[in-house]
Formats: structure tokens, sequence, C-alpha cells
């Protein structure tokens, strides 16, 4: 199903948002304006405001707080995007040249702070101590994911707990705030925040995998980023972890430290993932958390989003970017 039907439900309030995020480059600074306006452009698939905007019409519509809120997780978003593009070096993003390669990385460093700081504003603006301390928390999560992965870049001797504990903390955590925080503007009931709290984290784990997994068999093309970016990074997500344990002796990737031709290297590792069944059984394990996911949807009441929910999650695994 496209995303385009899928969000038909909150249609209207989606292009509330978007007339939001136009607003946040609305300060008499044009150097910042560009940034911002450069930054915050229409061309990201929007789930995670969308998940806010979902989450937040099951029990009290309260569109003013629950507008503000979507707002500031998409602006989130896009301040780790600009952060990571900058830490990548990555040129491309949303198939448009990045702030770090257009303007600077000094720029890029910036300008996410600057768009941190407007998210927590806007949250604070909820009034909500929740969806405040939740914001706080949620960076935290967000940046020691971002650390741990640094850290580890180029060790090859990861477990899958922490392949999972990183993707959780990188990403399954923003989808989670998304869905809590929209709960939470709603005076859902706790029982009924926990179960989108969950799904919002079992879908987020899930994006995060495909996200690996297009990595290795997406082009630049389809995807609007650099594809093969991981393994240049050294991030050893689960497709490189599985081609590890799966050739022990001789292996491209155990190869990427002392060689002189690194991208002959990570182009071996590629076309051994692609011409394997890693690709597949990674496939498999992001399937089963959507799943998971919604498992326990149907305890919410019943209203379109629900359904809506379920076809979130089950566009996950089949988006090509
Ligand atoms: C990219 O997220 C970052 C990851 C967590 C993999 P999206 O794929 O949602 O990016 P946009 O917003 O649609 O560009
Ligand atoms: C993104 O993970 C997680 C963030 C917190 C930004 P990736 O590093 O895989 O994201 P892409 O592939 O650059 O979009
Ligand atoms: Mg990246
Ligand atoms: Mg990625």
């Amino acid at each position: 199903m496209e995303l385009n039907t899928i969000y038909t439900p909150v249609q209207d309030d989606l292009l509330r948002v978007e007339d939001r995020l136009k607003l946040v480059s609305k300060v008499d600074f044009a150097h910042l304006s560009d940034l911002l306006d450069y930054s915050l452009k229409s061309n990201g698939k929007r789930i995670r405001p969308v998940l806010t905007l979902i989450s937040g019409k099951f029990y009290d519509y309260n569109p003013d707080h629950l507008l503000a809120m979507a707002t500031a997780v998409e602006i989130m978003h896009t301040a780790t995007l600009v952060h990571d593009d900058a830490i990548d070096k990555s040129s491309v993003r949303r198939g448009r040249t990045t702030i770090n390669a257009l303007w600077s990385e000094e720029k890029a460093v910036l300008l996410g702070d600057y768009l941190f700081a407007e998210a927590g504003a806007l949250t604070a603006s909820t009034n909500n101590l929740r969806a405040i301390k939740l914001f706080a928390d949620t960076l935290k999560t967000i940046s020691s994911g971002e650390l741990n992965q640094s850290f580890n870049a180029f060790n090859l001797k990861q477990s899958h707990a922490q392949y999972f504990q990183r993707v959780a903390q990188k990403t399954a955590a923003l989808f989670s705030m998304a869905t809590e925080s929209g709960a939470a503007m709603s005076q859902a009931p706790e029982e009924a925040i926990q179960i989108l709290i969950k799904y919002g984290y079992d879908i987020g784990v899930a994006f995060q995998i495909v996200d690996d997994i297009l990595d290795f068999i997406g082009t630049e093309e389809e995807l609007g980023k650099p594809a093969g970016s991981d393994l240049t990074q050294g991030t050893i997500t689960l497709p490189a972890m599985l081609l590890l344990e799966r050739y022990p002796e001789n292996n491209p990737i155990k190869r990427l430290l002392d060689t002189k031709d690194r991208q002959g290297e990570i182009t071996r590792a590629i076309d051994m993932v692609r011409n394997s069944s890693i690709i597949q059984e990674c496939y498999q394990v992001a399937s089963d958390y959507c799943a998971k996911a919604c498992r326990n949807l149907n305890q919410l009441p019943d209203k379109v989003g629900r359904q809506s929910l379920i076809d979130i999650a089950g566009f996950i695994t089949i988006r090509k970017k």
C-alpha cells in the first residue's frame, strides 16, 4: 500500500504540520532561514509525525497540542539526519545535496543544535510534562546509540544483542516517542499508551533493519541517499554480521581494516550478501517485529487509526526508500 493512501485519515492534520514546519524558517536572519527552509522541505516520508497524529486520535483529540507535538517529532528527526550526514560526511539525502556538503560541516552541527532546541521548545509549548521529559530522554538515548555506533566502527566482534540495542537506541526510541507523545496529548489511559509505545518501538526496530538491508540492495537513485555507506563507515549491521558468521575464513569484511582496496572489498561483501539468503533472513526478522508490533492493537478503541497503524507496519517491510 502507498504511504499517501495510508496517511488519508490524517491528511488534513499532516498539511497543517507542513504549514507549521514552514513557519519554523520564518526567522529574521536570512542565512539561518535558508538553512531551516532547506532542511525542513517536504521530501521526507513524514512517517514519525504521522505516527504521532494517529496515536493522538484514539481518545481526546486536541489538535493544538497534537500538531505542535507532531511538528516537534519531525524537527527532531531532521536534526538527527543533519548531524548524521555531517558525522558520515555524506553528500546526498532525500535526493538532494546535504547541508554539510552544500554549506559546511560546521554549519550542519550548529543547525542540528538549533533544530533540537526548536523541537524542545515546541514540545514544551504543549505544557505536557510527560512529553517534555520524553523529549529529553529520547535525545539522550539517540545520542548514546550514535556514540555506541561510532565507538564500535569496524569492531567485528559485536553480538546480535549489541546490534539490536543500538538499533533500539538510535531509531526505535524516536518511533516510540512519536507514538507515546501523541497518545499523551489525548489523555489516553496508561494501558493504551503502553500498547502504542510498544508498537512504535517494534516498528522502529523493523524500520532500521530494513534501512540496513536497503543499504546493501538499494541504489542511490532509489534511496535518495548513498547505498553501501554502512560498511564504508564501518557500521556492522545485521546483514554484515550474518555474512561474518557465514564465512568466518575468507571474508571481505574482515579484510576491510588492512587493505589498500577498501572499496573493492566493500563491493565484494555487498555482492556476497546479495547473492545469499541473508537478505531474506533479515527481512524475516523485520517482518517478525512488525507482526509483534500489531499484536495488541485490537485492544485500542475501534477507530480508523488502528488500520493505519497496521498498514504502516506493512509498508515498512516493502518500502524501497
Ligand atoms: C532515515 O529515516 C533515518 C533512519 C532512521 C534510517 P527516514 O527513512 O524516515 O527518512 P526520511 O525522513 O523519509 O527522509
Ligand atoms: C540513522 O541511521 C539513525 C539516526 C539516528 C539518524 P542511519 O545512519 O542508517 O541513517 P541513514 O541511512 O544515513 O539515513
Ligand atoms: Mg547515516
Ligand atoms: Mg542507513
